[in-house]
């Protein structure tokens, strides 16, 4: 029988240098998007695919994470007095009852890789997944990528990674995979490489912040050296990965937001705001009148 993906690993020991100096005493999957942290997205997307577990691999300057996914007693007895029973609830909701969240500190941040494998006292020998939570992602039909990829799983039984067409000269900034058998939604990798030149680049196929994979992993990180950036890179494990099993890539239905670089922010919190419930159509008007008078 299949193994259900029943753990998530959220890497957030990164130093968001790209935001400073808002990220310089808060982490950068803090940052809101419109009414959210970029974190709170993530796990939603993470529990709405029946992840039970989340498991952060944390850092320095990252206590505001296991916070807000603690219960707030102060405020929400000051919430209840104050009788704002939809505030109350949209800051108990912040976590389903049955899920845990379970706090991993990587005392050094040598990599994603690294990070992943910070991860294997938890997951141990189940298949699990990897939600870079700078990577936003609108699924469509109201599918989060993550319940997408779990599907493509339980077809194929194998490791499972997002990918994006990117334009041909960000292939740098990006894990790029080579593929064959595609038929438009997935395709078998047949190589990674992490952050390639342009011209070295195999595709402009970009890996983009999910991945489901197999335990087998935990012990290619182990023999994984420093890669591209002196990193312990995860796509080099990925690499090996491909020696011994199959790993199939598969093209989101839905628009990710690269939250990680200020523009793709920004994108994302103009897209939120004109789908949010409450504001949505008096943020229509602004941006009509903004730019009428551009
Ligand atoms: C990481 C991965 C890279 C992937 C990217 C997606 O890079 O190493 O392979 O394409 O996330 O966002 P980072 O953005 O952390 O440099």
């Amino acid at each position: 029988m299949v193994k259900k993906i029943r753990k998530a690993v959220f890497p957030v020991a990164g130093m968001g240098t790209r935001f400073l100096p808002a990220t310089k005493a808060n982490p950068k999957e803090m940052l809101p998007v419109v009414d959210k942290p970029l974190i709170q997205y993530a796990a939603e997307e993470a529990e709405e695919a029946g992840v039970q577990s989340l498991v952060f691999i944390t850092g320095r300057n990252k206590r505001s994470i296991p916070d807000h996914f603690d219960k707030a007693y102060e405020l929400e007895s000051e919430l209840q007095e104050a009788g704002k029973t939809e505030l109350l609830q949209k800051v108990q909701n912040v976590l389903p009852a049955d899920v845990s969240c379970i706090y991993l500190r990587q005392a050094e941040a040598l990599g994603l890789g690294h990070a992943v494998l910070c991860a294997e006292p938890v997951v141990a020998d189940e298949p699990f997944a990897v939600i870079l939570a700078d990577d936003l992602i609108r699924g469509d039909d109201g599918v989060g990528a993550l319940a997408q990829m779990a599907a493509v799983y339980e077809r194929y039984q194998c490791s499972v990674i997002l990918v994006e067409e990117v334009p041909a000269e960000e292939t740098a900034k990006y894990g790029i995979v080579e593929i064959e058998n595609d038929d438009g939604e997935t395709a078998n990798i047949t190589s990674i490489v992490e952050k390639p030149k342009p011209e070295d680049a195999p595709s402009n196929l970009a890996v983009v912040g999910r991945y489901i994979l197999t335990p087998r992993i935990f012990d290619l990180l182990k023999e994984t050296g420093r890669g591209a950036g002196g990193e312990i890179q995860l796509t080099d494990a990925i690499a090996e990965l491909l020696k011994y099993e199959k790993v199939r890539a598969y093209r989101v239905r839905g628009k990710r937001y690269d939250c990680g670089s200020k523009l793709g922010y920004l994108e994302a919190t103009v897209e939120f705001g004109l789908a949010h419930q409450e504001l949505g159509e008096d943020f229509r008007g602004y941006l009509k009148t903004l730019s009428d008078n551009l």
